[in-house]
């Protein structure tokens, strides 16, 4: 009964924790990814828009993030501003004196002076640049409409769809061979053309802006369901191992294009984005792909010590070679430290030098 009373510790061993950095655009939940500038004739009116963005770095970073705000479809796309960790700032000659960032904390970019051609979907990326790598940049979009008269019928038609998914972006910590479950919602239905990418990883000319297609799922012509779902297409590298669900999510607009990675490798970490497309149907001005990613860690804590299967005797503890603990009649016992500078040897049954162990 004693064994188990005895705290097993599952003793974390984390390799150089990563720092992850998540932005959050919080206007895209209150207006579904919209925001609006519409002219008044009233002399008051003036024309600026907040286009809000958030993030947060953990652990936090020593040097200032660098902030970029882009314009385009997912991933192409032009910079319009960037405010580089070293302080420079760059900014697109067509937005020359009209966009700012309020601060570095808070990178909501301010337009003012917009145009009807201004219109379209804005990208807040935020690159921690002590992690420049896929885990230290996040990005999330809003689309803006700038609705240049107060009547709506001068205003020519820019459709009623547009792409947008929304990713479950907490962290998805797998274990090696273990499988990772994406969760996305995305709009067009599954006549969408949907591709799920992991990166960005860096070119040896610096640039951070490659992108490698994981899955994809390509668009269906016409709202007809004789035709299905569309073809989908796996990278080799996730052969065998990637699947694509196509849950309808009770409307017919929209759906849960989740991603299912089995077979997890040390590889597979990083950051996998899930972008969508509207159905080609919609010949419309406004068919710019979206995209939200999530974060896919490998779990590394110890394993834990275990006396299932396993005959009477001394182990050593699988997440830490200094320590060993006992099985008896299926009961564990332990685990206990050796002596400091001694691992347990299995064969021998005692704490010994570490140059006699096998220590994973
Ligand atoms: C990012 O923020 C979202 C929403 O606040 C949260 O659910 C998620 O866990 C965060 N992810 C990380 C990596 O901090
Ligand atoms: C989808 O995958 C196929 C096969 O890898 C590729 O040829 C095609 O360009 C991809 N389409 C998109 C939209 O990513």
């Amino acid at each position: 009964m004693l064994g188990l009373l005895v705290a097993v510790s599952a003793v974390a061993c984390y390799a150089g924790a990563v720092s992850i950095t998540n932005v959050t655009v919080p206007d895209r939940s209150a207006a579904a990814g919209w925001v609006y500038l519409r002219y008044s004739p009233d002399p008051t009116w003036v024309n600026r828009i907040e286009f809000r963005c958030e993030y947060t770095i953990s652990p936090a970073s020593a040097n200032p993030p660098t902030i970029t705000w882009l314009k385009g479809p997912f991933t192409d796309r032009q910079v319009i501003y960037k405010w580089s960790s070293s302080g420079e700032v760059y900014v697109h000659p067509e937005f020359a004196g009209r966009v700012s960032v309020e601060s570095r904390t808070r990178p909501t970019l301010v337009l003012t002076d917009a145009k009807y051609d201004d219109w379209g979907r804005y990208w807040c990326r935020v690159t921690n640049e002590d992690q420049s790598d896929e885990f230290g940049t996040d990005e999330e979009s809003l689309l803006f409409y700038y609705k240049s008269t107060v009547y709506d019928y001068d205003v020519p038609a820019r459709g009623g769809q547009y792409s947008f998914v929304e990713v479950d972006k907490t962290p998805v910590r797998v274990k090696a061979g273990g499988t990772a479950r994406l969760n996305c919602e995305g709009s067009g239905g599954p006549l969408a053309s949907i591709v799920w990418f992991k990166g960005p990883s860096c070119t040896q000319d610096g640039k951070c802006n490659v992108y490698e297609m994981v899955i994809n799922k390509t668009a269906v012509p016409q709202p007809h369901p004789i035709l299905g779902p569309g073809t989908v297409n796996v990278s080799p590298k996730y052969a065998g191992r990637a699947s694509l669900d196509f849950n309808d999510g009770g409307y017919y607009n929209y759906y849960y294009p989740d991603l299912t990675i089995t077979d997890i490798r040390p590889t597979d970490v990083g950051r996998y984005w899930c972008t969508d497309d509207a159905p080609l149907w919609y010949q419309n001005d406004l068919r710019s792909r979206d995209s939200q990613s999530v974060v896919v860690l490998l779990d590394d804590e110890a394993p834990t010590p275990s006396c299932d299967g396993k005959a009477d005797g001394m182990y050593q503890d699988p997440g830490d070679c200094s320590r060993y603990y006992s099985c008896s009649g299926g009961w564990l016992y332990g685990p206990a430290p050796c002596l400091t500078g001694l691992f347990f040897n299995e064969a021998l049954q005692v704490c010994d030098w570490p140059n006699n162990v096998a220590c994973a």
